[in-house]
């Protein structure tokens, strides 16, 4: 194990801003986390994997853990599937190439997005009509404060939209190693219906997990920023899930607000069309800025401290809330 003290995360993180931890313990290999120094407890610790999902507004007065623990290894295969248990420090990108390359199907539509393969099932990775717990068999990893093993199957895992139990009740308590998924081999179930995606695939051209992964990515490289040129995190508010009696109301004031219903009292909207519509996408705020081609996405211009985007955010927020009387949740981790 690596240890450094008063380590800078800007490199760490996506937002690509200053906040020093007073130590970072770098994790290559599962053994490492059995000489864990005994103080490590919820409260003063974080696992940081890619840095892909955190604002830090401080510095962080504790011990950042950070997974390199790499690996990929086949366990299990029949004609139909492969079984591949991936170490969390594996770079999740380079992972679903992997598997398109071999031709294994399942999370070609998960391309591009930044971090690790041990943050997929912390996140309940999703976009493009999939979510990566469709993949996931187990998730075998270690509990900080008591030093126990656990491998959760994918039930217990309990995933929902962009979240699991890992984010939730054991958030920043259960330290992931390893990942299994299980990826099809052949009769791939090939999913094409969100709006862009089908859009890309009008003109007849044959649908493989190589061409929905280059429809992917271009569409990403049309929307997203690239978080080399401008630090951002992503989406950094949460689709907001609301009832149906407000949905039909809104509805009536704005014909064209995207609604995708849940269930019979539930619809979800889009966070990125309430924040264009109260007139965000692409204002600034000091060095924060909302992206200018999907108002989801909030960056760092250059210098940005990460007051300065959580300022922003927070007047997002309020904005909204007044406007539509929806209250916006960020799906970014705020340190
Ligand atoms: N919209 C606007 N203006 C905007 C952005 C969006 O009007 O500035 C409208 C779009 O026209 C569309 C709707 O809002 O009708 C939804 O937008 P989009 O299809 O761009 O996707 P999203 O729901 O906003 C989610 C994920 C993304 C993921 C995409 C594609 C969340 C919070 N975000 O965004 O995830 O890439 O779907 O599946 O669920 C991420 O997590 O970092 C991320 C980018």
């Amino acid at each position: 194990m690596n240890i450094l003290k008063k380590f800078n995360l800007k490199d760490l993180t996506t937002f690509g801003i200053d906040a020093f931890t007073k130590q970072l313990l770098i994790i290559e290999k599962d053994e490492d986390l059995e000489t864990l120094p005994e103080f490590i407890s919820s409260d003063k610790s974080l696992i940081l994997g890619g840095g892909s999902n955190y604002l830090f507004t401080k510095d962080f007065d504790g011990v950042v853990l950070h997974p390199e623990i790499k690996g990929i290894k086949v366990i299990e295969e029949t004609d139909e599937h492969i079984t591949l248990a991936v170490k969390s420090g594996e770079i999740w990108d380079d992972f679903v190439e992997y598997c398109v390359r071999n031709n294994y199907g399942g999370i070609e539509n998960l391309s591009d997005i930044p971090g690790q393969a041990g943050a997929s099932p912390i996140q309940n990775i999703g976009a493009y009509g999939c979510e990566v717990r469709d993949t996931i068999l187990s998730v075998h990893g270690m509990f900080l404060e008591t030093g126990k093993w656990k491998t959760f199957t994918n039930a217990e895992c309990d995933f929902s939209y962009l979240t699991s139990i890992f984010k939730a009740e054991f958030k920043n308590q259960f330290f992931v190693t390893e990942v299994a998924y299980q990826l099809s081999k052949k009769n791939h179930k090939l999913v094409t219906h969100y709006g862009s995606v089908s859009e890309y695939f009008q003109d007849g051209k044959e649908i493989t997990p190589r061409t929905i992964r280059e429809a992917i990515k271009q569409i990403r490289a049309s929307k997203l920023p690239d978080p080399e040129e401008y630090g951002n995190a992503g989406s950094f508010f949460k689709n907001p899930v609301i009832s149906t009696e407000k949905a039909e109301k809104l509805q009536k004031q704005h014909p064209d607000i995207p609604l995708y219903p849940q269930n019979e009292k539930q619809v979800k909207t889009a966070a990125g069309w309430l924040i264009d519509q109260a007139g965000w996408k692409g204002k600034s705020k000091g060095n924060a800025a909302v992206h200018s081609k999907q108002a989801l996405v909030l960056i760092n211009k250059g210098e940005a401290k990460g007051k300065e985007i959580f300022q922003l955010a927070y007047s997002i927020i309020e904005d909204v809330q007044q406007k539509f009387d929806i209250q916006l949740e960020p799906e970014v981790n705020i340190i």
